[in-house]
């Protein structure tokens, strides 16, 4: 029998005070690890957007390479890396964002999309939206439609949902 979204969430484990104090880290390294769960999760994902031919899936790193590699592979879709700095061999799009906890950069391939290519962004969490906001943007620099972003998580007090909305992108979530 398949997981509820309760069960689903119940596998998520909660860290306080880490990466620093007065953060609840939600670790998704048990429910990656939970073979049902894993499975849910990826196909909750990925049911809305079946028969959609969906071309590219955008993951970033580290934890969007998991998930949205996984939901690539299930649309049939291409999957491209959107990386930390300095980790891209070819040109790269570089885009400075924060987070819940600190500031980072992150990079895309200059090609990894064609002109107007269709493209769905996946993460396990959305907190600030910082990363998902850069992330749009670094997409739609290199020509991308994106059509849609999905997380496992969302952390409505944070507000990440609404500034991806304002963006004009479709949000969908598993669980608060
Ligand atoms: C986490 C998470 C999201 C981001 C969400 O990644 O996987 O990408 O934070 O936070 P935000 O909505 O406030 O921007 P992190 O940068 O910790 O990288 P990791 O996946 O390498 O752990
Ligand atoms: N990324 C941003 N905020 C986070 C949190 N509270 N737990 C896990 N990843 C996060």
């Amino acid at each position: 029998m398949s997981f509820s979204r309760q069960e689903l969430a119940d596998t998520i484990r909660s860290i306080p005070d880490y990466p620093k104090p007065g953060i609840i880290f939600r670790d998704i390294t048990t429910l990656l690890g939970n073979p049902r769960a894993f499975r849910r999760a990826v196909d909750e994902l990925v049911n809305p957007y079946v028969g959609m031919n969906v071309r590219k899936i955008a993951g970033m790193e580290a934890r969007g390479f998991i998930l949205g590699g996984a939901v690539a592979h299930q649309l049939s879709a291409g999957f491209v890396p959107i990386r930390k700095k300095g980790k891209l061999p070819h040109e790269t799009v570089s885009i400075a964002y924060s987070l819940e906890y600190g500031v980072d950069e992150m990079e895309i391939h200059r090609d990894a999309v064609l002109p107007g290519e269709k493209v769905i962004l996946v993460d396990d969490l959305i907190a600030t939206g910082g990363t998902a906001v850069g992330a749009v943007q670094l997409l739609r620099q290199i020509g991308a439609e994106v059509v849609s972003a999905c997380f496992v998580i969302d952390l409505p007090d944070l507000g990440g949902r609404a500034k991806l909305e304002a963006l004009g992108v479709e949000v969908r979530t598993l669980v608060e």
